[in-house]
């Protein structure tokens, strides 16, 4: 069974393959339009979701498969009467072809994976990983720079409960000569556990107090919305967040190359004012999450006949 729960299940050349595959998609998508043809894809979200959501149901559809699921578990038997999620996903296995799964609690798609028959991708399990993002993340970095090798980046805000940081971390722990600027809000940095997997894999870490300090040498600053919904309840409200925001002015002696990436949803982060600079590039890094998702769809699905 060919799951994608963590971006670790991924090596180098699958991922570049992966890549490869959504930029032929994005060049000629007519010549997908009906490889998943019969395909049932069920998409299933405990979790709200904007951009993942709709970019995989766009992804199956335009591939000529249909889409069944929700994104509000509150109509489901799991939300409504008490189900078990391994009941759940063990029904949805009988139906469909493949599952996409989002969950906020970590490690659930993991255990949803044990008791299911078909094909499941983790679209994000709470503060653990998010591993398409990943794919989309590293698909638009190579079409920024051509490479990933050599790539200095800053990961900035909130490293701790921010999956999209963490799998895009260990994403990049597949090329040569990474160094990642650790730019985290207080009490948000990478837990240790995974620094030192990270360190292992040879990465370079460079902890980095201010974003500011950064704009000048980094080649992509990777900007994180604060998962507030995540802090535990008594960090609510007690923990003032000092958070910086990246406006016109302070990109005025960045790198001339610097890229900014979001996974979005954005907050403060970023102002709106610098969307229309060059800088910018979270919009065309979101439309990518839809060829990155159509591939990882034929990649799996094509296999699974
Ligand atoms: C992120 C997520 O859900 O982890 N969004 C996304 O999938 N593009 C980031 C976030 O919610 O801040």
């Amino acid at each position: 069974m060919q799951h994608l729960i963590s971006i670790r299940n991924l090596d180098r050349q699958k991922i570049e393959q992966l890549i490869e595959l959504a930029n032929l998609i994005k060049k000629e998508p007519a010549q997908f339009a009906e490889k998943l043809d019969k395909k049932i894809i069920a998409s299933l979200f405990f979790e709200a979701s904007t951009r993942t959501r709709l970019s995989f149901e766009v992804a199956s559809l335009r591939l000529g498969a249909k889409v069944i699921g929700f994104a509000d578990k509150t109509n489901t038997s799991y939300g409504g009467k008490g189900e078990s999620l391994e009941d759940t996903i063990r029904i949805v296995g009988g139906y469909a072809d493949l599952i996409v799964m989002r969950h906020p609690e970590m490690g659930s798609v993991e255990l949803a994976a044990q008791v299911v028959n078909r094909p499941l991708i983790n679209a994000g399990d709470g503060a653990n990983e998010h591993p398409t993002q990943t794919l989309l993340d590293l698909m638009t970095i190579k079409e920024i720079r051509g490479a990933l090798d050599g790539l200095k980046i800053a990961l900035w805000g909130d490293l701790k409960y921010g999956r999209t940081a963490r799998s895009l971390a260990l994403g990049l722990a597949n090329y040569e000569n990474v160094t990642i600027y650790c730019v985290h809000h207080p009490g948000l940095g990478f837990v240790s556990k995974l620094r030192q997997e990270l360190k292992r894999k040879n990465l370079k870490l460079e902890l980095k107090p201010n974003i500011k300090q950064v704009l000048k040498k980094a080649d992509i600053i990777y900007a994180t919305r604060t998962q507030t919904e995540r802090f535990k309840s008594e960090q609510v409200g007690t923990k003032k967040l000092n958070i910086l925001t990246i406006n016109k002015k302070m990109l005025e002696n960045c790198n001339p190359a610097l890229k900014i990436l979001h996974p979005l949803p954005r907050r403060q982060e970023l102002d709106p004012e610098i969307d229309k600079t060059k800088h910018a590039h979270y919009f065309e890094q979101a439309r990518n999450g839809m060829y990155i998702r159509m591939a990882l769809l034929v990649d799996i699905l094509e296999k699974s006949d």
